[in-house]
């Protein structure tokens, strides 16, 4: 018989690269300007891997160690590391494997979620889930993706998007079943996903593509299908949480959202009428950094005191896939 609790969330931890790349670098190597990346975009800069070794493992694994110290636990008190990544440096052993050994958390189970931009909600829903199931007691999530280490720097489209960032959390089983993931959503449209892929292969490069110059491991994107998709799903996404739950915007401490673009965001926000002071924006310093951007985002208001104990924040993302994802969290 399962018994019911709730889920604490005990840290949040999050990690960059050192290394800045401003616009104005790209505009450098490639046939664009600071003004149309940060008008079509809001990016100012990213933090890039820049060639780093192993960015996914080691992005991880401070954003790990930092949520981790916050907690007040050791990595040997950890049942379960769940990464969302799809930018890991080997596919088998997933990056999870070794994040959990680098820790101390090892013979705790590992494994890699792969769902994008939308890989940090889904990984925080299903350690939500399984603790939740009487199979975990302490959980760490991440969300991490080195996108610098698989983009073309000849292709503006998509170089100019990305950054690299990881964002962790430490989940814990707790008495009170009112904490932790009050409302949850985990959504795909496989039958759209040549609109945002990393092909390995040439055959599996789809027809729309197959005049184009590509690279094999790199991500390609169609841009204006990913900004439909993206506008109106992350409009609903939220709306729905919003409705499922019966709280309004009064009742939320923060609806974090993925920084994929300022102007996706900034739909939203008038959309839905949002305070400003309830959505954080910080795609100008980071770039989209796919898996890492809401943890980062997380990270950065609770270390602020944002979050604060007894109301609750939502989270919203989504993805290549296409995914798309949502998790209302009662802190
Ligand atoms: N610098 C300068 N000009 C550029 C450019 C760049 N980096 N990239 C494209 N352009 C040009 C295009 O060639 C095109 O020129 P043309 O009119 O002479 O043909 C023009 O700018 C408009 O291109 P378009 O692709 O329509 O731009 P856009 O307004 O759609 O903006 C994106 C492009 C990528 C910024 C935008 O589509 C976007 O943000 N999409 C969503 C991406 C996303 O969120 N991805 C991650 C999802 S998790």
């Amino acid at each position: 018989m399962i018994q019911p609790c709730g889920v604490r969330l005990a840290g949040t931890g999050s990690a960059v690269p050192d290394t800045t790349l401003t616009n104005n670098d790209l505009a450098r190597i490639l046939d664009t300007s600071d003004d149309w990346i940060a008008q079509r975009t809001g990016i100012r800069e990213r933090r890039v891997s820049a060639g780093a070794p192993d960015p996914v493992f080691n992005l991880s694994c401070l954003a790990g160690q930092r949520a981790l110290d916050m907690a007040g636990v050791k990595g040997s008190d950890i049942d379960l590391v769940i990464l969302g990544t799809v930018s890991g440096e080997m596919l088998c052993p997933s990056t999870a494997c070794r994040v959990a050994a680098a820790l101390g958390a090892t013979p705790a189970g590992a494994f890699d979620i792969a769902a994008a931009c939308s890989g940090f909600v889904y990984s925080v829903n299903v350690a939500d889930s399984i603790i939740r199931a009487g199979r975990a007691k302490r959980v760490l999530a991440i969300g991490c993706d080195a996108i610098s280490s698989v983009v073309d720097y000849t292709d503006r489209t998509v170089s100019i998007l990305f950054g690299d960032a990881a964002g962790a959390v430490v989940l814990e089983r707790c008495d009170d079943p009112a904490k932790g993931c009050r409302y949850q959503t985990m959504s795909a449209d496989g039958a759209n996903w040549q609109h945002l892929y990393m092909p390995y292969r040439p055959d599996i490069v789809p027809e729309c593509d197959r005049a184009n110059p590509i690279r094999l491991g790199n991500l390609r994107m169609n841009g204006r299908e990913v900004y439909k998709f993206a506008v109106n799903r992350f409009r609903e996404v939220i709306e729905d949480a919003f409705q499922k739950t019966g709280l309004s915007v009064d009742d939320v401490s923060q609806v974090i959202c993925h920084q994929s673009n300022a102007r996706i965001i900034e739909s939203a926000i008038e959309k839905l009428n949002l305070p400003r002071e309830k959505v954080l924006v910080n795609i100008d310093r980071y770039g989209n950094t796919s898996a890492g951007s809401v943890g980062l985002c997380l990270d950065e208001l609770n270390r602020a005191g944002k979050t604060p104990d007894g109301q609750p924040f939502i989270m919203v993302a989504f993805g290549g896939g296409l995914t798309w994802a949502s998790c209302v969290w009662d802190k």
